[in-house]
């Protein structure tokens, strides 16, 4: 398949990843080791074999569990690390990668200890591969906005270390709308925003990203089909949808890739771009999801290119940049 073949060597942008979720198995029980602690599973495989996930809640339930290990600057900056290696191999030459600081700071991980680490993670990929990355701050939106702020305002001494602010975690019952203030803060801030939705949210929640919160991009985006107003309003706005194929069918968002929205929405004009989310849980990195993807519906490598090319002009990075890489 020469589609697929060009696919896979073309250089792209990441603009869908949480760092918490590359952390492979062997990571895992290694850090675990490092730092004194035992997973409740007896090894790897047994860890492996509890990627079986029916919602977002189940995987969440095992990603909070797991980021346990993590507790080091340098745990922190060999996980970065471990992903840049793999997206580098995939010719992803940008990333912008999602990190959740209260996951950490609730266990008593200092702000500071997790951004020195994934800094430094940054700094050895980009010396290594020549991949460059940015970080966007992402608040758990199963906790309180309060919670967000007091997270926001452990971040603004450092805030020129950070390219920018998301939403994520749980989403049903968690609607966009109650961020709205912290949001608006983020944005006076001078930072640009994205937030989940219309991952198992409906397309309201889409609708509130964009109008309530700003988004700049909507992650995930896929239900949006539900509400033909709202494909419209994306297509018509350019509004970029970062997508993750293998986990929509690993969460069991859609039962099967044939009956994924994503070529639909594409055909229809929306700015789709292909991206990994929490890739050592669903079973793949950038490539593995072009792989898939493809697969299922068989694209021409000039349907390829606009998608390569929709990562890099959805990106964080300066218009001299974008027009250098497209
Ligand atoms: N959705 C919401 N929150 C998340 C995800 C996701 O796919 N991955 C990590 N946190
Ligand atoms: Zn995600």
């Amino acid at each position: 398949d020469v589609a697929l073949e060009l696919a896979c060597r073309m250089p792209k942008a990441e603009l869908h990843v949480h760092i918490e979720g590359t952390l492979e198995p062997d990571l895992a029980f290694a850090l675990a080791r490092r730092n004194g602690i035992t997973l409740p599973y007896a090894d790897e495989a047994a860890l492996a074999a509890a990627y079986d996930f029916d919602s977002l809640q189940s995987f969440l339930d095992l990603y909070y569990a797991c980021a346990d290990v993590l507790r080091t600057a340098d745990d922190f900056r060999d996980l970065m690390l471990a992903y840049l290696e793999r997206a580098a191999a995939d010719n992803v030459i940008h990333a912008e990668i999602f990190f959740d600081p209260q996951t950490h700071t609730a266990r008593g991980i200092t702000y500071i200890t997790v951004l020195d680490g994934l800094e430094e993670g940054l700094r050895l990929g980009r010396e290594r591969w020549g991949i460059s990355g940015r970080l966007i701050l992402c608040f758990l939106r199963h906790l309180s906005e309060e919670d967000a702020f007091a997270t926001l305002a452990e971040a603004e001494p450092w805030l020129d270390r950070i390219h920018g602010f998301g939403l994520d975690s749980s989403e049903k019952g968690f609607p966009p709308s109650k961020f709205a203030r912290v949001f608006a803060r983020c944005r006076e801030l001078g930072k640009p925003v994205v937030a989940h939705a219309g991952e198992e949210g409906p397309p309201e929640y889409i609708s509130e990203a964009l109008d309530l919160l700003g988004s700049q991009r909507i992650d995930h985006g896929v239900r949006a089909v539900d509400d033909p107003t709202v494909v419209a309003r994306l297509i018509r706005e350019g509004i970029p949808l970062t997508v993750c194929p293998l986990s929509n069918i690993r969460l069991c968002v859609f039962p099967t890739m044939e009956q994924h929205t994503l070529a639909g929405l594409l055909a229809a004009g929306a700015k789709v771009t292909v991206n990994s989310d929490d890739p050592a849980y669903f079973g793949g990195y950038m490539n593995d999801n072009i792989r898939a993807v493809q697969a299922a519906f068989h694209f021409d490598a000039a349907t390829w290119q606009s998608i390569a090319r929709n990562s890099f002009e959805a990106s964080f990075v300066d218009e001299a940049q974008k027009a250098a890489w497209i």
